[in-house]
């Protein structure tokens, strides 16, 4: 078997940090930059940092992803989401490296009323979806053998989630207002990681025709406002913060940018593909509670 050499695009972003954890444990070569080494918006950096790692395969788990920002700087949100993937997938297949691009259930308007499959149109409603669902095209154009993956709602203990996110709020709020019409299928980042691994070797080995897109989505469904409500649990009974939830209707919330109601991706195809398995939601709900509360910081 080849011993695998991966690049990672990104280094203390969440998937990025969750690669790392992964790679140790499987004894993969995994060389990661982010905006320091790898600027998805400079060409040059990213063509110097294929060349010094010399990779098989590269993982692009660099994003800017400020939904809401990207609403007044669209810019930004296509430079790094769409132009910076262009570029990667040129270099890549010039090359001959192998890629996994990584993109988002953004691309979808929310109006489908069960999971979205890799087969269901895009129709994104942000400025952020819009510049993903750009990438995911880009990509497809330069590289048609890459591989896009689409993640939706991911969590974990590490960098900044919901749950460092609803964790930190509980220490200075005693109520957080919680949309209860979004519902989505939130997975594991550490999953997420093994699922790019895997794939990553899969390509390498040559062992299935795989490209395009593919949903990376544990079959958990709930709606934001369930998930706050058992981060909030697992916190108190791990003797971290607790706050009471308030449920809100997006239309009421008002965010700048409109997220799908419907966030829900199908992982059926990589399950049946590539027998991709989940960590169970509570399991992976008191390791992210208990890394977020370890680590302080909130
Ligand atoms: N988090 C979610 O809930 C979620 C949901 C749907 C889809 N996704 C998708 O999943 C992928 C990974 O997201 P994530 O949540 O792991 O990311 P994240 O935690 O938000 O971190 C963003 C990563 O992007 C890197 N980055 C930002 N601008 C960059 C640039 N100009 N050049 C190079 N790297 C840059 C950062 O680099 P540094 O290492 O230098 O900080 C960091 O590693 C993204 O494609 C995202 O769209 C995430």
């Amino acid at each position: 078997m080849t011993p695998l050499r991966i690049a990672c695009i990104g280094k203390h972003g969440q998937t990025a940090q969750a690669l790392h954890a992964a790679a140790g444990y499987a004894s993969i070569e995994l060389r990661q930059a982010g905006r320091d080494g790898a600027d998805l918006t400079d060409p040059e950096a990213l063509e110097a940092f294929l060349l010094q790692s010399k990779p098989h395969v590269i993982i692009n788990a660099g994003s800017y992803n400020f939904l809401d920002r990207a609403e007044t700087d669209e810019a930004t949100a296509f430079a790094v989401n769409a132009e910076g993937p262009r570029t990667l997938a040129r270099l890549c297949r010039r090359h001959g490296v192998e890629l996994i691009h990584m993109s988002t259930d953004c691309v979808f308007d929310g109006a489908k009323p069960s999971p979205y499959t890799e087969e269901d149109d895009p129709g994104p409603l942000s400025a952020y979806g819009r510049s993903k669902r750009a990438g995911e095209i880009a990509v497809a154009q330069e590289h048609p053998e890459a591989i896009t993956t689409r993640v939706c709602w991911v969590f974990s203990e590490f960098a900044d989630s919901f749950i460092s996110k609803a964790i930190g709020w509980a220490r200075t709020q005693a109520s957080l207002r919680i949309v209860s019409d979004q519902i989505g299928t939130p997975t594991y980042a550490p999953d997420i990681a093994l699922a790019l691994l895997r794939i990553a070797r899969v390509k390498v080995d040559g062992a299935h025709d795989l490209h395009g897109l593919l949903h990376l989505a544990s079959p958990e469904v709930m709606t934001r406002l369930d998930m706050a409500r058992a981060i909030m649990a697992e916190s108190r009974r791990q003797g971290g913060p607790f706050a009471e939830i308030e449920p809100v209707t997006t239309a009421a919330f008002n965010a700048p940018a409109r997220r799908p109601l419907n966030a829900r991706l199908s992982g059926a195809r990589a399950s049946e593909r590539l027998g991709i398995t989940w960590t169970p939601w509570q399991t992976a709900l008191e390791r992210s509670v208990a890394g977020v509360l370890a680590r302080g910081g909130w």
